[in-house]
């Protein structure tokens, strides 16, 4: 990963470019595009991605896990998430995955958060665009919930440091991923996961308690209720209190 790097101070989404180099049939695996400041970020279910100009880190790699099916689409976010997880709790403790890819700490909030885009073919997934947006040195947000690792630590980080250690580690979840690994990602996955295992609030139409007590193969966010019945939640489907 990283043999071929395109660094830019602005464009509209690096998820974007990545996926018009994928169209163009330009993308070689592993190639990555970083910017300094993106005017269009995307974040999942729509949502924008902000993120202040030359503070984090914002970029998307273009990968090929013509391996996985579909329908295992999840365990490269797993993967993903585990990479990234394991980088940043290096430098501020008490970070942990939330469901389905967000990087989070209790008190903190969000630090981070990944968008993988697929492209499809005859025979699965033909190409990924890992789009992943970290919060580094920012020390100001505009929306509550949202922190970074300068927040949670007091310290300035050199991006570029971080950006090295998120490449090998990714590389190396991706090649477990590859060579069979699925089963030890989804259980150190689990042992990472916000709020798993302990009883607390949700919302699926309406309020409840309950605990996570695991994914499904295709990643949908398994809770059982207090009195005992267990749903299977898609992304949009249940909310965090
Ligand atoms: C989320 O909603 O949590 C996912 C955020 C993903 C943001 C990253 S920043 C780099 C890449 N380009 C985008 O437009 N989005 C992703």
């Amino acid at each position: 990963l990283g043999k071929d790097i395109i660094s830019l101070t602005e464009c509209h989404s690096t998820n974007d470019l990545a996926m018009e180099r994928v169209k163009a049939k330009v993308a070689a695996e592993g190639s990555i595009i970083i910017s300094e400041k993106q005017t269009k970020g995307r974040g999942q279910r729509g949502n924008q991605w902000q993120s202040e100009a030359g503070k984090n880190l914002t970029f998307s790699i273009i990968l090929r896990p013509d391996f996985l099916d579909p329908t295992e689409q999840f365990d490269m976010n797993i993967a993903v998430s585990l990479a990234i997880w394991e980088v940043l709790n290096d430098y501020a403790n008490g970070l942990k995955v939330k469901w389905p890819n967000d990087l989070y700490h209790e008190s903190e909030g969000k630090i981070g958060g990944i968008l993988i885009e697929n492209s499809i073919g005859s025979r699965g997934i033909d190409f990924s665009v890992i789009g992943i947006g970290l919060n580094i040195n920012q020390k100001d947000f505009a929306i509550s919930g949202a922190s970074s690792l300068y927040n949670l630590s007091g310290l300035e980080f050199d991006r570029w440091e971080v950006f090295k250690l998120l490449i090998q580690a990714l590389e190396k979840k991706y090649m477990m991923l590859k060579k069979g690994g699925r089963e030890f990602l989804r259980a150190s996955y689990i042992q990472n996961l916000y709020q798993f295992g302990e009883l607390k609030s949700y919302e699926d139409g309406e309020k409840f308690l309950g605990r996570i007590t695991g994914i499904t193969q295709e990643g949908k966010l398994i809770i059982e209720k207090e009195n005992g019945t267990k749903n299977h939640y898609g992304f949009k489907e249940v909310t965090f209190l």
